[in-house]
């Protein structure tokens, strides 16, 4: 069942020499999960962060951290992003040869288990790990990078992706990463996404406008 819509802010598009007091901001503006990109300049074409930096970060927010891996290989890594504070740990598929043993290496350590389809994967890759997921992401833009337009190609993976989901009968999070914005949300929403990660619509106009922000994309229909 979709459920009401949560918004994640991505802060690959925060400033990054004041990363701690922008989580705190955007927690405060209403965030429902605080939405942070790994990346390893090897699977993806750019380099982020690493777990040090989600540890430090724990400390400013205590919404979910829904850490998003664009890592290969990313089965070593799991239990640092676990121990540094994630609770939503998302690979994805195409990060490994071995996805039903990253997903229980995840659950292993307590947290909830994510798997991300990159725009050219087809949803069959979830056939045997659905049941054991707790979130799905459709990357709506190629992973890299922040200010990208959205592939409308992916609305249609996102319906069959909610028949899927809601024939499992479990709360199995829907959420959709890559140029989410006002003039897409409401499609993305109709589509059945239930988490919209929001990068470039979260922090555009400064600290000020945060909480505008989240609440206009909340409230698209
Ligand atoms: C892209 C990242 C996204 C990105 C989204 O690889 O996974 O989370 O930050 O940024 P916007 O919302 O600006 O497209
Ligand atoms: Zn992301």
């Amino acid at each position: 069942m979709q459920q009401s819509t949560r918004i994640a802010p991505s802060i690959l598009s925060a400033d990054f020499a004041r990363l701690g007091e922008e989580v705190r901001l955007v927690d405060q503006a209403g965030a429902d999960y605080i939405h942070i990109d790994i990346m390893d300049g090897h699977f993806v074409p750019n380099l982020t962060i690493g777990p040090a930096v989600v540890k430090a970060l724990r400390g400013h927010s205590a919404k979910p951290f829904d850490v998003h891996l664009m890592i290969a290989p990313v089965d070593p890594f799991i239990g640092d992003f676990a121990r540094a504070g994630a609770d939503i740990i998302t690979v994805h598929a195409e990060s490994g040869p071995h996805l039903h043993r990253t997903i229980q290496l995840i659950r292993d350590l307590g947290k909830r288990a994510g798997v991300s389809l990159n725009p050219a994967t087809p949803i069959d890759v979830l056939d045997y790990v659905l049941g054991d997921l707790d979130l799905v992401l459709v990357m709506s833009v190629n992973p890299g990078f922040g200010g990208q337009s959205f592939i409308a190609s992916q609305l249609e993976k996102i319906r069959a992706l909610r028949r899927r989901i809601d024939e499992t009968g479990r709360a199995i999070d829907l959420e959709v990463d890559g140029g989410i914005s006002e003039e897409n949300a409401a499609a993305v929403i109709e589509a059945g996404a239930d988490v919209l990660v929001a990068g470039t619509a979260t922090f555009f106009g400064g600290p000020t406008a945060y909480a505008d922000n989240i609440r206009r994309l909340r409230a698209c229909r």
